[in-house]
């Protein structure tokens, strides 16, 4: 049985909670890899519409077990508090999460740090979500980061936090009304009763996995957030801070490149950015308001209005050489339902010429204006379609330009956010 990594083609937000709520349904398996509480992954359950930010989207089906890999950096306060609203609404995951303990801790302190970095930066912040995602990977990769395993050991835990915020005191003195943030004996109280209460759900996700692929179960990856927003291949340094292509659940998770063999690309029929950083397709205008409107694109995390835009074939081609993409999942079809003519980009003009592929140098994409192809929409309405047949022609053809312009064929296309509004081509098992 395959294991399929889930990634998002662009800048977030693809529609990858549902695409893999839907896909879960036949998995045993689904782990999310890296990203923390800055996700939003959107399912609509028996017309609920719930929002994960760092429990995995497998768990809404009894029989899958949802883990939290090693690379995510986890808020134990808002992991906690999604397990109580799960089981506000009557679901009750103790057996069927688990969360490894070598992921490491967001503390109060991380989010103080990226607010005082925000505004830093002034004009050029990057509009983070403020979950302290960038500044708790910093830590793990400047080796001070700490660990879910340390909240289980007072000692160990009090002598981190001392490097840590010894580390950190020049950040405190530009914050001084954070001060509680970086208090340590109240840090060291309030994690070890955080860890207390995360202790049933700390499982040796390293272990369930291997043996998972050596059993051949059905393994979903979850990404999250999107190629674009990749900290090392994405548009720097308006990014995410973790990697984003499939790659990354290798390193996030200690799997073995080999053993994925299935990297489905979850592509939004137009694009969407939140946050700032280039987005050369971006429309500001009346047609950017309304797929807004119609998509309700504000986020899922922050409640911010998304940037829309026509959809970027170049990008595109760039994610799916970088993930090794070998299926397409199109989403939000039903968005375009009605607009005369669609465009699509298919070079990015710098200056007298036209290049049709991704500048190596990623801060060129603020100058580079699209070239793009029209294509003719279509009035009927696409929402809730299940079968090839019931799409407009035009919407095909739409589909087809997008599946042969990448050479990857289409999987699955989702017409509408409810479970079964998509039209199947194919599953990984
Ligand atoms: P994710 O972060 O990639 O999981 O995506 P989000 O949940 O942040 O955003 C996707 C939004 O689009 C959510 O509100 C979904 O319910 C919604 N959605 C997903 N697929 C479709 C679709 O095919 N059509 C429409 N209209 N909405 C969709
Ligand atoms: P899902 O998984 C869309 C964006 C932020 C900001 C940049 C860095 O729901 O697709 P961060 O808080 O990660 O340091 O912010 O990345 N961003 C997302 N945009 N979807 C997401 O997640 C995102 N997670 C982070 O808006 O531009
Ligand atoms: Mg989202």
């Amino acid at each position: 049985m395959p294991t399929a990594a889930v990634i998002g083609a662009q800048w977030g937000d693809e529609g990858k909670g549902k695409i893999v709520d839907r896909l879960a349904e036949e998995a045993d398996l689904v782990v999310r890899f890296q990203g923390g509480a800055n996700a939003g992954h959107t399912i609509s359950v028996e017309g609920e519409e719930r929002v994960l930010h760092l429990i995995p989207s497998g768990i809404f089906h009894e029989g899958v077990r949802s883990l939290v890999g090693p690379g995510v950096v986890v808020d134990p306060g808002e992991l906690l508090g999604e397990v109580e609203s799960l089981r506000a609404a009557g679901i009750e995951v103790e057996d069927r999460l688990g969360v490894s303990g070598n992921a490491h801790v967001i503390f109060p302190y991380h989010r103080a740090e990226e607010a005082w970095m925000e505004a830093a930066r002034g004009s050029g912040r990057i509009g983070t979500t403020g979950r302290g995602i960038g500044p708790a990977y910093a830590d793990r990769i400047s080796r001070t980061g700490i660990r879910l395993f340390d909240l289980l050991d007072v000692d160990r835990l009090s002598e981190k936090l001392t490097l840590s915020l010894r580390l950190k005191a020049h950040i405190l003195e530009g914050l001084p009304d954070r001060a509680e943030d970086f208090d340590r004996d109240r840090l060291v109280e309030n994690a070890l009763a955080l860890g207390g209460r995360l202790g049933p759900y700390l499982a040796d996700v390293e272990d369930e996995l291997a043996r998972g692929v050596e059993r051949d179960a059905r393994i979903l990856l979850e990404g999250a957030q999107g190629t674009l927003l990749d900290v090392a291949h994405g548009t720097y340094p308006f990014v995410t801070s973790s990697h984003t292509i499939a790659g990354g659940a290798c390193t996030g998770l200690g799997m073995a490149p080999s053993r994925i063999q299935h990297v489905l690309a979850v592509v939004k029929a137009y694009s969407t950015r939140v946050g700032e950083g280039p987005f050369p397709t971006e429309l500001t205008g009346e047609t950017g308001e309304r797929l807004r409107e119609r998509g309700r694109e504000y986020g899922a995390t922050t409640g911010r209005p998304r940037r829309c835009g026509w959809l970027d074939l170049i990008a595109l081609a760039y994610a799916v050489r970088l993930n090794g993409v070998t299926g397409l999942a199109v989403t939000k079809l039903d968005v375009l339902d009605g607009i005369e003519e669609l465009r699509v980009c298919t070079g990015y003009r710098i200056g007298e010429t036209v290049q049709e592929f991704w500048p190596v140098n990623s801060s060129q994409l603020r100058e580079v204006a699209p070239r793009c192809e029209t294509l003719p929409g279509w009035k009927a309405s696409t929402e809730g379609a299940k079968r090839v047949e019931d799409l407009p022609g035009e919407a095909r053809r739409y589909l087809d330009r997008i599946s042969e312009s990448l050479g990857v064929p289409l999987d699955v296309v989702s017409t509408g956010p409810d479970r079964g509004q998509e039209v199947w081509f194919r599953r990984p098992w």
